[in-house]
């Protein structure tokens, strides 16, 4: 018989309002806390999702005996204490992107982890998304040869509000972190760790940063070309080359989403990708169902780590966006300050 999971969600914002919805597509999952700093809030989502329980804090859930798994969905800058609570209080975690503001944070939540024997995985969806298993699959078949350069954008026009997170240091704002993280992410996921980094960032009036062009040279010879910005629409494409063809991720690459494959002298083979739920329903879910259905496929087999989203990856994924934020001179107030101080 299937394993039942208990799931609480910390934050009741945006995305924990799409991933609550997608979890419902999960048979082994069972949605049963919903935390927020607001009662009211928390109570309303609740309803909204047929939630048993609500909490008019964030301290409540790691509290909560009857809570298997947390998954957390504040905004960057408290994903650190929301995250260490869980972890103590030896709760399975699938933490929001970026895991940590920075690479010191994150070392404390890994330790922690480790030494507590406690699953711990960044949410990063996008990896275990249909369409990125396939590409990974075409590129270590050595069919199209050596891979030569990655192309990646993200960009989505967000109008200059001071008051928006996006726009707001305090509340972990920036495109770098936000939405640049994809970007990076797919270059370290097909080529590993940069040798080299240069970028450039530009700034919001009050020292957000709103556009960030990033060039990684990793070793074998493979360069990856990046940006994102928040000052307008981009394609959001990632084209993958290789000695012999190249992988066109479609618009909007990190969503599950069609890629086109040419090889010389043939005709592009385009592949679309239905979301399906685990019973082989067609068109189900945004896509979070499946780094929500590997958290726990890892916890039946007893892991700490997702094999596919270990957490060395994501020390290397947020080493890397330290390097490119110092290079930038982009800093937050968490960089001043020791994790441990929390
Ligand atoms: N994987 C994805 O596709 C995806 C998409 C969007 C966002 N994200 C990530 O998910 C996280 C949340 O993003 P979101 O768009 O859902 O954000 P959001 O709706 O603006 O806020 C999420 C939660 O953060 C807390 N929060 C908001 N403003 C706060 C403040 N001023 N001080 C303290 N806490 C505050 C609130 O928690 P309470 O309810 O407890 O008050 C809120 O419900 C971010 O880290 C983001 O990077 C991921």
């Amino acid at each position: 018989m299937q394993k039942q999971y208990n799931w609480g969600i910390i934050g009741a914002g945006g995305i924990a309002n799409v991933f609550a919805t997608d979890l419902k597509l999960l048979p082994g999952a069972r949605l049963h806390a919903i935390a927020s700093r607001s009662a009211e809030r928390a109570e309303a989502f609740a309803q909204k999702h047929h939630i048993p329980v609500s909490y008019g804090s964030w301290e409540e859930m790691a509290a909560d005996p009857d809570v298997d798994i947390v998954y957390v969905a504040t905004l960057h800058p408290y994903h650190f204490e929301n995250t260490l609570s869980c972890l103590k209080a030896g709760k399975a975690v699938l933490c929001e992107k970026p895991i940590t503001m920075n690479s010191r944070e994150l070392k404390v939540l890994v330790d922690t982890a480790r030494e507590n024997g406690v699953f711990l995985m960044e949410a990063l969806w996008t990896r275990f998304l249909p369409s990125v298993l396939k590409v990974l699959e075409i590129a270590e078949s050595g069919e199209l040869g050596a891979l030569y350069d990655i192309y990646a954008d993200f960009g989505e026009r967000m109008e200059y509000d001071p008051d928006h997170r996006m726009y707001d240091l305090a509340q972990g704002g920036g495109a770098l972190l936000d939405i640049g993280i994809y970007p990076v992410f797919l270059a370290l996921l097909m080529a590993g760790i940069p040798e080299r980094i240069e970028a450039i960032a530009g700034f919001s009036e009050n020292g957000v940063d709103q556009r960030c062009n990033m060039i990684l040279e990793h070793n074998q010879h493979v360069v990856s070309s990046l940006n994102c910005t928040v000052l307008a629409d981009s394609p959001v494409e990632a084209t993958l080359v290789f000695e012999k063809g190249w992988i066109r991720m479609e618009s909007w690459w990190l969503t599950p989403g069609p890629i086109t494959i040419h090889r010389p002298g043939r005709e592009p083979e385009f592949m679309e990708f239905t979301n399906m739920s685990p019973d082989g329903v067609p068109g189900q879910g945004k896509g979070y169902q499946y780094e929500a259905a590997e958290v726990m496929r890892c916890l039946d087999e007893g892991l700490t780590e997702s094999p596919l989203l270990p957490l060395d990856f994501s020390r290397k994924l947020t080493g890397t966006l330290d390097r490119i934020r110092k290079i930038c001179g982009i800093r937050y107030p968490q960089d001043d300050q020791d994790p441990r101080d929390h």
